[in-house]
């Protein structure tokens, strides 16, 4: 591991060599900020909302949380939106990107019941952004099901396509006149291989091998279908975006290797490949290298059918194209290599991939989770990777952030975001990768799902043992604020990058 460290420092400084850095924002790229409704608005039991799934999970198994946490209250976004929208106001960004609770318009997950005071609070918050001159930016769907459609088996039924459509179409109805950007799901990957885990929800229908491709199946046709829906009745009125937000890891492989160049292609197959090639790329469908080998493994196993479910001819072009932008959540880089030895473990996603080796590099500096590395080379990769394989789509990144124990002297997530955006830059301007923007995760701290309080994302500070809840801003918001003024990166934040 340690051997790989100069090379790949090396390669990073070789990379920005000649011309100096632009430092400035092209014009019309926005600045934003992040959130998701189960992680800030709380309110889990009143004003008419149902039940999540998640709510489900962590009053079931408290202990799958971290110190037991719930989000019952979380930062009360329900009751505090107002100092949300003043806090973004004050970074001065110009979008928030939201996600809507279904079950709080939907309690029961159909049309059989539509929440008024759910659909008012989406109107409030909508109008309130706009009034200072912030655009809301949509997620349709950030994890959080109504419990009475996980009952169903959530999205490992098929018929959860049909319910996302009604649910889709509620949404553009009602708030399409004032929204112009919508994302269908945010993050299939987490949705899908969080099925997988007895502690993420919904915990009781842990399927490896399976049950994640399925629910990914359906995820795409319903996303599809709620594209193809905006297209049909609602784009020539409208005149919106709808897109998808997928998460991607940078893979940088250890060796020079052709065993290891390979792995890495393959981990950002299965990992990105899986939801984006079918979408995004020029012949649509799961990547041939996850076909390919899903399908060997479950006839070794005896199957009869491949694991990995078969779109056919009609579905593979209606998912394909459904996209006016790619939504990217990116974090941090992983260092892949093929094992030693090709070993077989259980049935799992895993092991289709044949058991990857990922390492991350003791050098690369981490806040409250030793697995969200600061390595902002990866954030330029990952889009020149995104735009090479997917005909130079338009990338909106909508989730990039930092996570610490939530000091207000948060010096690490200014010099994250600074050195990250230019990693951008350098994608627009050296790789010529069409980024229309970037959001912060997160606008404030909030419930980070199985690590409940224990990692903090914000831009501003929320004191969870202070029923007020109130937003402090750390010293990151204030250089945010002072970036998006200058529209340019304040040079005593900039790594020096050896020549
Ligand atoms: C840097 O980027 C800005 C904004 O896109 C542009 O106006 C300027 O000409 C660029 N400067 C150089 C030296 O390329
Ligand atoms: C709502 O949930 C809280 C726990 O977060 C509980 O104390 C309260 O009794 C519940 N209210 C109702 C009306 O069920
Ligand atoms: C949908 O609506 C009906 C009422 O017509 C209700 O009885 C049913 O349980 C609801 N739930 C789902 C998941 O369809
Ligand atoms: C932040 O402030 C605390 C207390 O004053 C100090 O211990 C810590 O080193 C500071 N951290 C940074 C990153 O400046
Ligand atoms: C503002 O931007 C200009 C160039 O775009 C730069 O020279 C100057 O240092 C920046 N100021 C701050 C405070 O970052």
């Amino acid at each position: 591991m340690h051997a790989t460290a100069p090379l790949l420092l090396l390669l990073a400084a070789a990379c920005s060599l000649g011309a100096p850095r632009n430092t400035s924002f092209p014009q019309g790229f926005l600045f934003g900020a992040s959130s998701a409704a189960y992680q800030v608005e709380g309110a889990w039991n009143t004003s008419g909302r149902g039940e999540s799934n998640w709510d489900r999970l962590i009053h079931r198994h408290p202990e799958c949380i971290s110190n037991e946490a719930t989000a019952d209250v979380a930062a009360d976004s329900y009751h505090k939106y107002q100092e949300d929208v003043r806090a973004a106001k004050e970074v001065g960004f110009d979008f928030y990107r939201f996600s809507i609770s279904w079950p709080r318009i939907m309690p029961q997950g159909n049309l059989s019941l539509i929440n008024q005071d759910g659909i008012d609070y989406y109107n409030n918050l909508i109008n309130a952004l706009l009034a200072n001159n912030i655009q809301p930016v949509v997620t349709m769907f950030h994890w959080d099901l109504p419990q009475s459609l996980q009952d169903l088996g959530g999205l490992m039924n098929p018929a959860i396509v049909d319910y996302f459509e009604d649910y889709a179409r509620l949404l553009y109805t009602t708030y399409g006149d004032r929204v112009k950007l919508w994302t269908t799901f945010n993050e299939p990957y987490e949705i899908s291989v969080g099925l997988t885990s007895a502690c993420e929800a919904p915990a009781d229908l842990v399927s490896p091998g399976f049950g994640e491709y399925l629910a990914m199946h359906n995820l795409l046709k319903a996303h599809a279908t709620a594209y193809r829906l905006y297209d049909r009745e609602f784009r020539r009125r409208q005149g919106g975006k709808v897109g998808i937000t997928l998460s991607a890891a940078w893979a940088v492989p250890k060796s020079q290797s052709a065993a290891d160049l390979e792995a890495a292609e393959r981990y950002l197959q299965f990992t990105v490949g899986w939801f984006a090639h079918p979408i995004f790329s020029q012949e649509g469908d799961y990547p041939s290298v996850m076909k390919e080998r899903v399908a060997r493994n479950s006839k070794a196993e005896g199957l009869r059918r491949s694991r990995l479910p078969e779109f056919g001819p009609e579905w593979v072009d209606y998912i394909k194209g459904s996209y006016d932008f790619f939504g990217l959540n990116h974090y941090t880089t992983k260092i892949l290599s093929e094992p030693a030895t090709a070993t077989v473990s259980q049935i799992s996603m895993a092991n289709d991939m044949g058991n990857l080796v990922t390492e991350q590099d003791d050098a690369w500096p981490y806040g409250a989770a030793t697995y969200f590395r600061y390595v902002p080379f990866g954030m330029r990769n990952i889009l020149k990777w995104v735009s090479e394989r997917y005909n130079g789509v338009d990338i909106l990144i909508t989730e990039n952030g930092w996570c610490d124990s939530g000091e207000l002297n948060d010096t690490m997530r200014t010099r994250f975001y600074v050195n990250y955006l230019a990693a951008v830059l350098d994608a627009i301007y050296l790789d010529n990768v069409q980024v229309i923007g970037h959001a912060a995760w997160s606008l404030i701290d909030n419930f980070e799902w199985a690590s409940g309080y224990s990692m903090k994302f914000g831009l501003y500070y929320v004191d969870f043992n202070d029923p007020d809840r109130p937003r402090v801003p750390k010293d990151s918001s204030k250089v945010y604020a002072s970036m998006i003024k200058n529209r340019s990166l304040p040079e005593e934040y900039l790594d020096k990058v050896e020549e």
